[in-house]
């Protein structure tokens, strides 16, 4: 605390800024603008009640956005489009910038041109989309600079300063989109040499936390020694997403599906991650983290928390939270017989991972992995959850897959058939693309003779709704970010639960020098996967062809 003081004060008489701030640490507590907040402003007055946005005093503050590692691919393609977006809709306060941070030289307009080229309104003909763009791209500034000196940083501090100077209070928001080399050093600059001393400041981290369980608690410490937990906003893009926010509601509003949820009546559950491209110029970052760690250790397993949670008391964050950590620590170390790992090969001109110039030569990381977990609590104890994800396979797409128990002493067995599989009721919830629900039941096929099925109950978002407006994950992660809202954002003790299930199992990986086995780029992956399955007498349930739309 004391180093960290010591070096706020120098870097705050650099930037002739006043050293006095409201928490002593350097840091403005998230607190004190909190406690204070009044109305929305006018001019967000619609959006705060279609959203239900908790009220803000943006009448009298300003918001500073900074994007560090602007010149990269997140945020070209992901943030400054859901920033824009966000402005667009008006859901952003009155008086607010964007700045753009990275050692990459260039000036505004330079940099305005850049992300220029990849804002869109979501449908496109929208009314005044070019107007509203060129509106945004007048509030954005860049600024050089690198990650681990103060300078770039108070430079930064000062801009932002002169664009806050016409409100009494300024909030701060830095997203972190940088490598995780640098995570330490830019927080520490940022921290020091740019926090907001009359606001809020809010930091975004983006995965990876760590490898492991003992680099994640370093990490942790590394940030802890800048910023307090709540500032802290440890983002999962999957959390953000319309159909894993829809999975708390369908739980626990609908009074069908509660009851249901249990080892009683679920036999399994599957949570399913595919992609239909390799890794492609990622190689340099993908292969020091592996598939294992990319996805399913987070957005697999943040999917799996919020299905198996108990009803949390209330939606407040720190309820919510603290459900998904119990259910967490109640879960079974992964053990590496319930693991099967894969890589791709090439297939025709598709390349394998090998042939990926920035994979280094006979890597053994996985591209591909199944494992089946387990929870041991009341609710669920022998329930496999099977989990799957993997890259260069046949299709794109993310599901959530519950196979019901079969039918107790069933009357029609004589009409379905031997393979009891076909018939099991399958609840899935798409997540991307085409999002959907949809339950699969049995049903007589119309006619006079006795003939069973299976059909569907459907609800398919699209003509549901009538739109293909759905926002992206990251509009709705920023706006909680602003609005200080962390249901969707990792606690510290959630992302220690969740490297300790898995860290065992990655370092016996890596320590044994398992060869994943190979399966052809654009395939359905290893066929170790359904041996995995087949263990715990379950069957993948998106081979079945009919589930393809
Ligand atoms: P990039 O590799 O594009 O890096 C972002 C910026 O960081 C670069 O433009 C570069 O800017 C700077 N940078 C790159 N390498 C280094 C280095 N070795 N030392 C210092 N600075 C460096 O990353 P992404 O934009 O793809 O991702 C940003 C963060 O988000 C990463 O932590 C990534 O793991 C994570 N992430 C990315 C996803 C994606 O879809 N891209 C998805 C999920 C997480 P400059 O040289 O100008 O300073
Ligand atoms: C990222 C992973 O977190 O999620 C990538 O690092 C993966 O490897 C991406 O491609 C998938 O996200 P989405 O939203 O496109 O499914």
């Amino acid at each position: 605390m004391a180093a960290a003081l010591t070096l706020l004060c120098m870097c705050c008489q650099a930037a002739g800024a006043p050293v006095a701030t409201s928490n002593g640490n350097g840091l403005a507590s998230t607190n004190a603008a909190d406690v204070d907040n009044k109305l929305c402003a006018s001019s967000l007055d619609q959006g705060c009640q279609d959203y239900n946005l908790p009220v803000n005093d943006w009448a009298h503050s300003s918001l500073s956005v900074v994007v560090l590692g602007a010149s990269g691919d997140l945020a070209k393609k992901k943030i400054f489009p859901a920033l824009f977006a966000l402005y667009y809709e008006g859901l952003l306060p009155p008086n607010v910038q964007f700045f753009g941070y990275a050692r990459t030289k260039m000036t505004d307009v330079a940099f305005r041109e850049m992300i220029a080229g990849t804002l869109t309104c979501r449908v496109n003909s929208r009314e005044r989309c070019l107007e509203a763009q060129e509106t945004f791209l007048q509030r954005c500034f860049y600024q050089a600079g690198s990650y681990d000196q103060q300078q770039g940083f108070i430079s930064l501090n000062t801009r932002m300063s002169g664009q806050e100077a016409s409100m009494p209070r300024a909030n701060r928001i830095f997203f972190l989109s940088i490598p995780p080399n640098v995570f330490l050093d830019a927080t520490g600059n940022a921290a020091d040499c740019a926090s907001s001393r009359t606001g809020w400041t809010r930091v975004i981290v983006e995965k990876p936390f760590g490898r492991d369980s003992d680099s994640s608690k370093e990490l942790a410490e590394g940030l802890g020694r800048h910023l307090s937990e709540e500032q802290i906003y440890r983002i999962d893009h999957y959390l953000g997403k319309e159909l894993i926010e829809n999975l708390t509601v369908l739980r626990f509003s609908n009074s069908v599906f509660e009851p249901l949820w249990s080892r009683q009546h679920i036999r399994n559950v599957q949570v399913i991650f595919s992609e239909n491209f390799g890794t492609e110029g990622r190689g340099g970052y993908f292969d020091r983290y592996g598939i294992i760690r990319d996805v399913i250790q987070n957005h697999l397993l943040q999917i799996l928390a919020l299905f198996a949670m108990e009803q949390p008391v209330s939606l407040d964050a720190e309820d919510i939270r603290s459900e998904k950590v119990k259910v967490l620590r109640s879960m079974k170390v992964v053990s590496a017989e319930d693991v099967v790992v894969g890589q791709y090969r090439a297939k025709g001109n598709l390349p394998a991972y090998l042939d990926d110039s920035t994979v280094p030569v006979g890597s053994l990381t996985e591209t591909f992995a199944a494992v089946a977990m387990f929870i041991d609590n009341a609710r669920w104890d022998g329930v496999p959850f099977l989990l799957k994800a993997g890259k260069a396979l046949h299709k794109r797409y993310a599901e959530i897959r519950v196979q019901f128990r079969h039918v107790p002493g069933n009357l029609y067995r004589s009409k379905q058939g031997s393979n009891l599989d076909a018939h099991t009721n399958e609840l899935v919830i798409r997540i991307q693309p085409k999002e959907a629900i949809y339950l699969k039941i049995n049903n007589k096929v119309p006619g006079l003779g006795l003939r069973l099925d299976t059909s569907r109950l459907d609800l398919q978002y699209q003509s549901a709704f009538a739109s293909n407006d759905l926002p992206d994950a990251y509009e709705r992660l920023l706006l909680d970010v602003v609005n200080g809202d962390k249901r969707l954002f990792i606690r510290a003790d959630e992302l220690e639960a969740a490297w300790n299930l898995y860290t065992p199992l990655l370092h016996a990986l890596e320590k044994n020098k398992v060869a994943p086995e190979l399966y052809p780029y654009g395939s359905r992956g290893p066929v170790g996967a359904h041996y995995l399955a087949a263990k715990y007498g379950v069957r993948w349930g998106d081979l079945n062809e009919d589930d393809d739309e």
